[in-house]
């Protein structure tokens, strides 16, 4: 196995699109940044130069981080940001999995130009794909283009005052011709084949926001992959890929798929039309094409445990909370804001000294900041079967909701099961929850309240898709079931950046196990490098 070695060096560089120059934060000048290619079993170091004028953190999203939760990449959860003009190495490696992951910023909205691919490959070469092999292997990376700063964008969601809308959504950086501003064209992405190949596409959604679907006009894909684990094959015109949200209007990129021989379709016949795509609140398409997924079982690596040692309902839903203090008793008045929360509670980072996984290898008191996330929701829950509510915040529509700094401890080995419950109080309740440090069998989900007495029986034990995001219905429930077998500090949340800012998140400890080799090993000296 080797190490490959990148150098990101994160900096401010003007791009102008749309007719307008904007000042963006990118990875060695690039959008989307540098593609990570690896060899399953390769270690992987990224030297992370900090010319920008923020405190950056990389996550590797999806990479396992076996015993190595030092370096996970989230602020003050796992390690100091890097500060303005200092470096950092991130180490890590990509054992035991194969497919595509990609990396991100997890800092404020910034991730929405720092992210890139990760591609790993079979340590076997093409022939051990568990599919004819592809002639080609292509990332496609959607992306947004926002005109406004992005820090600015985080204190504005923070504060409820967003209602800011990106200008444009992108394939691997490329706008297409639906976007033209004062008779300048911007060029779309182009993607070249040959008649009778097979193109293996990589396909991540880097946007803050919004679900997007794929289609190519008069083709079908065969999906084999979803979040680095294979699936047996399903084959669709359409491809879901979340983080979802109906709110925000619906942006639409188009490229092109160009034939050597000059056709634009595979039967040689007129070149078709752009695809119809699904209506902007049509959630269900994307509640489909994810039940439709399940694990392809031909390895040993599936083995879904019988039964759960803990049981956790979380409700996912919005709230509200008085600016100061207790002196609004109106869920909706000015006075309040709203925020995202899990069993009605908003996260928010305890104001340690020192990142939380340190706290906790150490055990200092920084610890007793944290607030046990209960097994339920406080009250009855907020879940409406009248469906939509136009977007509020309206009196009577949000619980009064609290700020604490949730925390679940899990000890090592437990079979955890979760049953994400969406509140639908609002359009925007989508929520595609993320798993650090983790992957979940995804057991079953639903439109809907979810009634374990009916629900339980749908559970899939056999061949349940395994995903590091399971994808919450808006108005309806997911349920999964991890091994808490990863000792370390790891965020769970949902990925769309407007609920994580606005608090819909919980850390899960898992503690150390028996042995040397189930145990947390010390951090790096780098990382304490950077206490100050
Ligand atoms: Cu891709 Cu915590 O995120």
């Amino acid at each position: 196995a080797a190490v490959v070695e990148h150098t990101f060096v994160v900096s401010q560089v003007n791009m102008t699109h749309l007719c307008k120059e904007t000042l963006v934060t990118l990875v060695n000048g690039q959008l989307p940044g540098p593609v990570i290619e690896v060899t399953e079993g390769d270690s992987v170091a990224v030297l992370l130069v900090n010319k920008s004028p923020y405190n950056i953190t990389i996550h590797w999203h999806g990479v396992k981080q076996w015993l190595n939760c030092w370096a996970d990449g989230v602020p003050m959860v796992t390690q100091r940001p890097i500060l303005p003009n200092h470096n950092f190495t991130y180490r890590f490696n990509v054992t035991g999995q194969e497919g595509t992951l990609w990396w991100h910023a997890h800092v404020t909205c910034l991730r929405a130009t720092l992210h890139g691919a990760i591609i790993i490959r079979p340590r076997d070469g093409a022939s051990s794909y568990p599919f004819p092999n592809p002639d080609e292997d292509v990332p496609i990376i959607i992306g947004e283009w926002w005109e406004m700063d992005l820090d600015e964008l985080d204190r504005r969601m923070r504060d409820s005052l967003f209602d800011d809308n990106p200008s444009g959504a992108t394939m691997n950086g490329k706008f297409g011709d639906l976007y033209n501003c004062s008779g300048a064209k911007e060029d779309g992405y182009v993607l070249n084949v040959e008649p009778g190949k097979t193109y293996l596409l990589r396909i991540i959604n880097a946007v803050l926001f919004s679900e997007y679907y794929l289609k190519i006009a008069g083709h079908k894909f065969t999906v084999v992959a979803a979040d680095a684990n294979y699936v047996n094959p399903y084959t669709t015109d359409i491809i879901s890929i979340a983080p979802p949200d109906p709110q925000i209007p619906k942006l639409v990129t188009r490229g092109t798929v160009w034939y050597s021989t000059g056709h634009v379709s595979s039967n040689g016949t007129a070149p078709p039309v752009a695809p119809e795509m699904p209506d902007q609140h049509d959630t269900m398409a994307s509640f489909y094409f994810h039940g439709n997924l399940t694990s392809l079982n031909d390895t040993q690596r599936l083995l879904v445990p019988e039964r759960a040692d803990e049981s956790l309902f979380i409700t996912v839903g919005l709230g509200s909370i008085c600016r100061r203090g207790q002196t609004c008793k109106r869920s909706g008045s000015n006075e309040s804001i709203l925020v995202a929360t899990m069993n009605n509670v908003s996260f928010q980072l305890p104001d340690t000294s020192m990142p939380l996984l340190e706290a906790h290898y150490y055990h200092t008191g920084d610890m007793d900041m944290l607030q046990e996330l209960p097994d339920r929701p406080p009250m009855v829950f907020n879940f409406t079967d009248r469906g939509l509510i136009p977007w509020g915040p309206k009196e009577g529509q949000l619980e009064p909701t609290s700020r604490g700094s949730l925390v679940r401890r899990f000890q090592h080995g437990a079979v955890v099961d979760i049953v994400f419950q969406g509140t639908a109080v609002m359009q925007s309740d989508s929520n595609p929850m993320h798993l650090h440090g983790h992957n979940m069998f995804v057991l079953a989900q639903g439109v809907g309240n979810y009634d374990a007495a009916r629900d339980v029986a749908k559970y899939n034990l056999v061949d349940p898709p395994v995903r590091n995001s399971v994808l919450v219905p808006r108005i309806g429930w997911a349920a999964i079931r991890f091994v808490a077998d990863n000792p370390g500090v790891w965020l769970m949340h949902c990925h769309y950046e407007f609920h994580f800012s606005m608090g819909m998140a919980a850390i899960f400890i898992v503690e150390d196990g028996p042995t040397v080799r189930t145990s947390l090993p010390p951090p790096p000296l780098e990382l304490l490098a950077c206490d100050p």
